[in-house]
């Protein structure tokens, strides 16, 4: 069964995540973390940063595998997801740079990339919690509508609403927003051992309720997490809007 927690406000979401995050490490203070860029996540490593300022979390063994990469971006360059996980997370605490991993979108030859990628991933263990957001077409690390639910790390084509969603940080233009990324597969998120969906805003309230609520079906990409055993989802109010949670489920 899927838990529900609902936030009172982003803030409340970063901290609900975050306390997760902490839980995990002090679990098992080597374990693997997998991480997401996006807006959502933005105050699960603000609290992450504060936490670790204050001495509350160590970072020193974690390791962190992202889920995604464009193709054609450098690291160094301000859209790029390794340019983001620096500036909002990993430049602000204590983690050693070689336990942060991204796929390489400027790498030659991109189907070695992915292998590679999934062999640090299993090399590391696998991946302990795996953070999430949610797309408005339902997709989750850029695995679109479509989406086979088996593959591990690939080259995708960007959808065409995900390019326009993303060109606010394109100056605008879906045209500038890169056509193809590098993503973790649904099957490397599937095997993750726990999995936390974070979800905000009335934008999203239709898909998170088709997502969990509908037919497990390829075509809405998130639907795959209904068959998960381990899934958390924090959702503020607006998001959750469409969602009849049984109080069985709330956490
Ligand atoms: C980001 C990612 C995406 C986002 C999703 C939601 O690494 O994999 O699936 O999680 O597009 O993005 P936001 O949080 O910006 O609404």
């Amino acid at each position: 069964m899927i838990r529900y927690r609902i936030a009172d406000s982003m803030e409340d979401m970063g901290y609900r995540a975050a306390d997760m995050a902490a839980e995990q490490i002090a679990d098992k203070p080597d374990g693997v973390l997998g991480l997401a860029t996006g807006s959502t996540p933005l105050p699960l490593y603000e609290e992450l940063t504060r936490r670790s300022d204050a001495g509350e979390v160590d970072f020193s063994g974690v390791r962190t595998v992202n889920l995604d990469e464009y193709v054609g971006l450098p690291g160094d360059h301000p859209q790029s997801y390794r340019y983001f996980m620096q500036v909002h997370l990993f430049d602000h605490i204590p983690i050693d740079p070689a336990n942060t991993a991204l796929p390489d979108g400027m790498a030659e030859d991109l189907a070695d990339e992915c292998r590679a990628y999934d062999a640090l991933i299993e090399a590391w263990g696998g991946i302990d919690l795996q953070v999430l957001g949610i797309g408005h077409n339902g997709h989750i690390g850029f695995n679109e509508p479509g989406s086979v639910f088996t593959l591990k790390t690939h080259v995708v084509d960007i959808a065409r609403r995900t390019r326009i969603a993303n060109a606010r940080f394109f100056r605008g233009d879906p045209e500038r927003v890169p056509g193809q990324a590098v993503t973790m597969g649904i099957g490397n998120i599937m095997a993750a051992r726990k999995i936390v969906l974070l979800v905000s805003g009335r934008s999203k309230a239709e898909i998170l309720e088709r997502a969990l609520c509908g037919d497990v079906n390829p075509l809405v990409p998130a639907s795959v997490l209904q068959l998960h055993p381990d899934v958390t989802v924090i959702a503020d109010q607006q998001a959750a809007a469409c969602i009849e949670i049984p109080e069985a489920a709330m956490i």
